[in-house]
């Protein structure tokens, strides 16, 4: 399966998927690496690795956010994208390009998902003094972070983390569950579960 990769900043997710996709058994490839900001760090990771990049800043499109991402979608029917991989993408997509890949779009967020939505996650995970926290990979549906789970991954808070300390554990377990939870979707045996149904946990 052909896919594309949705990044704005350091693109360490990307580059897992990117590793993991070079190997022959891998059931996707990495056709494209996107980025909504210029000069996005990730960029030159994904460019030394060869694969083809594109920024399409949405600066360019004013307060338009729709128009930005009709130029994405252009981009990404181009390519013959089968499925694309949000990976650290700061934008909150429109109605339009989600449903334009309804069932074909991953994202994945640092947290165990229904529990801290939105920013700053290990920082309110500390505060909540949860003792497991991790990441979800989910389909993209119009509700920020509320899509469909397709697989999630746990790790322990520990005493004395800071949110540096849990962050960096949470980006080690989400480079090992993203690579995966693409596979699985992109063999066909995740589905699309029901909104609240999780068809695998720690599928590491
Ligand atoms: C990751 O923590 C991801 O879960 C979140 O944004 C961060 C992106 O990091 N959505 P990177 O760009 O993949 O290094």
């Amino acid at each position: 399966v052909p896919v594309a990769v949705l990044i704005s900043g350091r693109g360490s997710n990307m580059r897992a998927l990117v590793a993991a996709a070079a190997r022959p058994d891998y059931p996707a490839r990495i056709v494209l690496v996107l980025s909504n900001v210029e000069g996005a760090p990730g960029l030159a990771h994904a460019e030394a690795s060869g694969i083809p990049t594109l920024t399409i800043p949405h600066r360019a499109f004013g307060r338009d956010r729709e128009a930005h991402e009709r130029a994405v979608d252009a981009a990404l029917r181009k390519e013959g994208v089968g499925l694309v991989c949000l990976a650290g993408y700061m934008r909150l997509l429109t109605p339009f390009l989600v449903r334009a890949w309804a069932g074909r779009m991953l994202n994945i967020h640092p947290s165990l998902l229904p529990a801290f939505p939105g920013l700053d996650t290990h920082a309110r995970a500390l505060a909540a003094g949860v003792k497991l926290h991790g990441c979800t990979v989910h389909h993209v549906t119009e509700a920020m972070d509320e899509g469909p789970i397709v697989a999630q991954a746990a790790v322990p808070v520990l005493p004395g983390d800071t949110e540096a300390s849990l962050a960096a554990r949470v980006l080690a377990a989400e480079h090992r569950l993203y690579p995966a939870a693409l596979a699985l979707v992109a063999r066909g045996e995740a589905g699309v579960p029901a909104p609240g149904e999780s068809l695998l946990a720690n599928p590491l």
